[in-house]
């Protein structure tokens, strides 16, 4: 059963496709409006969210579809202690595709082993947004016409910021593209994209704390909010979430061309002065969102009535040795076996992707 857990899970070529779905539903929406009649999308939102669930949700209803789920963990079960695997095996027998939140990094990963139906990563913890992903490709596309050769400034929290760690991943599959990675030294970007997705593919980067440095050359900024719900030390969150603030004083010597993207929901770092400015793309994004949410349900539903099941664990092995991780799913999840994949001669963990 195919699934969306990374966003690496589908081919550049199956990306290109989505986008080209996406670009259709946009100019014929009408075509599309039955397509998923009968169907019925579980979101399980366990964490908050405004744009990707209720994205999620007018994607199905705009395909003809239905919609069940909640919005909170403390209105599931999973108050009463019900684990993911549990939830996504029930929820299995009321819907045909489930979209997934999560507090703990691995959670989507750990429902699709469970479920018989497709299972989207709408957030784990501070590891991927796949579909965010989605929507910032499509809004790039747009704006550029494509990727190769792109330059692409992320700035913020770059540590706790799925969104980043998702988009850098997508992005790493393209020729010659550069990034520059503007953050305070306490949110950089963790060790395993820097090692498993940037030096693996090659990928061009640099490291600043400078958000004008590179300003003039960046053909994408992508700002996000620094992370306050992942620190463990809210007076270190204090200290660092008003790190950078993006006025239109920052943007003088930027390329008149340049996309100034954030996944949204935005508190200090990017002011609302920006909005008016023709380089402001952030409202363009979530509406990139829901076509690419569309054009992922139609994929996955069609791609469920073959039966075979998807197994991301084929190349992995049992470990004896426990995650450290304390946001991952292994510390919570019953009875959990262990798993880690090679990397470079490391052990990561399968469900988080941290260093074992
Ligand atoms: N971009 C994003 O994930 O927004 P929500 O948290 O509102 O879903």
């Amino acid at each position: 059963m195919r699934s969306l857990i990374d966003v690496v899970d589908f081919s550049v070529e199956e990306i290109n496709e989505l986008i080209k779905t996406a670009l259709d539903i946009q100019k014929n929406p009408d075509m599309y409006s039955e397509t998923c009649k009968g169907k019925i999308l579980a979101t399980l939102f366990f964490e908050p969210s405004t744009r990707t669930r209720l994205s999620f949700e007018t994607a199905m209803l705009r395909l003809g579809g239905s919609v069940i789920g909640f919005s909170s963990a403390s209105s599931s079960s999973a108050s009463k202690g019900e684990s993911v695997a549990d939830t996504a095996k029930v929820i299995s027998t009321y819907a045909d595709i489930i979209a997934m939140r999560h507090y703990k990094e691995g959670a989507p990963f750990v429902a699709s082993q469970n479920a018989n139906i497709p299972v989207i990563n709408a957030g784990d913890g501070g590891h991927c947004h796949p579909t965010q992903t989605l929507a910032d490709l499509l809004t790039i596309y747009r704006r550029h016409g494509g990727f190769d050769n792109l330059t692409v400034g992320f700035c913020g929290d770059l540590k706790f910021g799925r969104t980043v760690h998702s988009l850098i991943s997508a992005l790493a599959r393209y020729s010659g593209v550069k990034i520059v990675l503007i953050s305070p030294k306490e949110l950089k970007l963790p060790d395993y994209v820097i090692k498993n997705v940037i030096e693996k593919s090659g990928l061009s980067y640099v490291e600043t704390d400078s958000l004008e440095e590179y300003m003039n050359q960046l053909d994408v900024l992508y700002m996000t909010r620094v992370q306050g719900e992942r620190f463990e030390d809210k007076l270190e969150y204090e200290r660092l979430k008003d790190s950078y603030i993006l006025t239109p004083d920052k943007i003088v010597s930027a390329k008149s061309s340049m996309t100034i993207m954030h996944p949204l929901p935005r508190v200090n770092e990017l002011s609302v002065k920006i909005d008016t400015d023709s380089r402001a793309c952030y409202f363009m994004q979530v509406e990139s969102g829901k076509l690419m949410r569309m054009a992922l349900i139609i994929k996955l539903l069609k791609e469920a009535k073959n039966p075979e099941k998807e197994d991301r664990l084929a190349t992995a092995n049992e470990s004896v040795i426990k995650c450290k991780n304390p946001a991952c799913i292994t510390t919570t999840e019953q009875e959990i076996i262990h798993y880690y994949k090679s990397v470079d001669g490391e052990r990561h963990c399968i469900y988080c992707d941290a260093k074992i």
